[in-house]
C-alpha cells in the first residue's frame, strides 16, 4: 500500500509511527527540532491522514507490512531507528519482532505490549460496528479526545487540543472502524519483549491514562537494557504536550547510539 509521508532532514534515518486516529502531523515538534540532524521519515499509516482507507480490518501486522513495503520503495535497506506512539508502538513491536534486521534502535512511546482484555476488545468491536453502520466516526473520536491529554494541557493548551481534534475528525470512518477491529485482535507481545536486543527507549507521559506509567514500567523491565523516561506535564500525547522534554529524551537516546 502507498503511504503518504514526510521526509525531512539529512543524516541517519528515524521512522516515527503515529497513534490512532492520528496522522504524521502529530510529529510536527519532533520534525522541527530533530529534522536538522536526522532524516525524519513520518508516514501516515493505512487509512490515516492522507493515506488511502481501504475496507476491512487493519491488523497491526498488516500495518507493519505496509511500513516495510514503503521503506523498500524508498530503497532504505540499512537498519533504521524506529519509534511509535500507542498504536504506532503496537506496529513498531510487530516490526522489530518480525523484521529484526531492518532496525537498529527502538523508541516505544505511550504504548503497551499487552493484547486487549476481552471487555476492551468487545468494546472496540461494538464501536467499530457503530461507525460502520452510521458511516460516522465523530462520536468515537470526540469521546477519545479528553482522554488523550493531561489535565494541565486541557486547562492551559486548548489550542493544542483544538488543532489535534480538528485533524482527528477528518479521519475516514472506514479507517476508524478498520483500526479498531485490528487493535481488538492484536496479539499479546509481552512474551517477546525479553528477546528484543535493540537499544530501546521507553517513554511515557506522567499523566497518561490510556497507556499508563505502570505499563511503560513493565515494558522497560522486560526489554533488557532499555531506558525509561517519564515525561512531566503530559498525558498520552506526550510528543505534542511536552515536546521539549520528549525531544531531549530522544536526542539523549540517539546520542548514546552514536
Ligand atoms: C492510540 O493512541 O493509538 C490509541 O489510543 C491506542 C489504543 O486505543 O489502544
Amino acid at each position: 500500500m502507498l503511504l503518504a509521508f514526510d521526509d525531512n532532514g539529512p543524516g541517519p534515518v528515524i521512522v516515527l509511527l503515529h497513534g490512532f486516529p492520528l496522522g504524521r502531523w502529530m510529529w510536527h515538534a519532533q520534525v522541527a527540532d530533530l529534522g536538522g540532524v536526522y532524516r525524519l521519515l513520518t508516514p501516515d499509516l493505512r487509512g490515516h491522514g492522507e493515506t488511502a482507507a481501504p475496507e476491512g480490518i487493519y491488523t497491526i501486522d498488516e500495518m507493519a507490512d505496509d511500513v516495510i513495503e514503503w521503506l523498500d520503495s524508498l530503497q532504505i535497506t540499512e537498519p533504521v531507528v524506529l519509534g511509535g506512539l500507542s498504536m504506532g508502538g503496537y506496529v513498531a513491536l510487530s516490526l522489530v519482532v518480525r523484521y529484526p534486521n531492518r532496525f537498529r534502535a527502538l523508541m516505544l512511546m505511550d504504548t503497551k505490549a499487552w493484547a486487549d482484555s476481552v471487555d476492551a476488545a468487545a468494546n472496540r468491536l461494538r464501536l467499530a460496528q457503530g461507525v460502520e453502520e452510521s458511516g460516522d466516526a465523530s462520536a468515537v473520536i470526540q469521546g477519545m479526545i479528553p482522554r488523550l491529554f493531561s489535565s494541565l494541557t486541557r486547562e492551559q493548551r486548548p489550542d493544542v487540543i483544538g488543532q489535534a481534534a480538528e485533524k482527528m475528525m477528518r479521519t475516514n470512518p472506514r479507517a476508524v472502524a478498520g483500526a479498531l477491529r485490528g487493535m481488538a485482535e492484536r496479539p499479546d507481545r509481552t512474551a517477546v519483549l525479553g528477546r528484543i536486543t535493540l537499544p530501546t527507549l521507553v517513554l511515557v507521559g506522567e499523566d497518561d491514562i490510556i497507556t499508563p506509567l505502570v505499563e511503560a514500567q513493565a515494558i522497560a523491565a522486560d526489554i533488557p537494557g532499555s531506558t525509561l523516561v517519564i515525561i512531566p506535564h503530559a498525558g498520552h500525547m506526550a510528543p505534542m504536550e511536552n515536546p521539549a522534554a520528549v525531544n531531549r529524551a530522544i536526542r539523549e537516546f540517539l546520542n548514546r547510539l552514536a
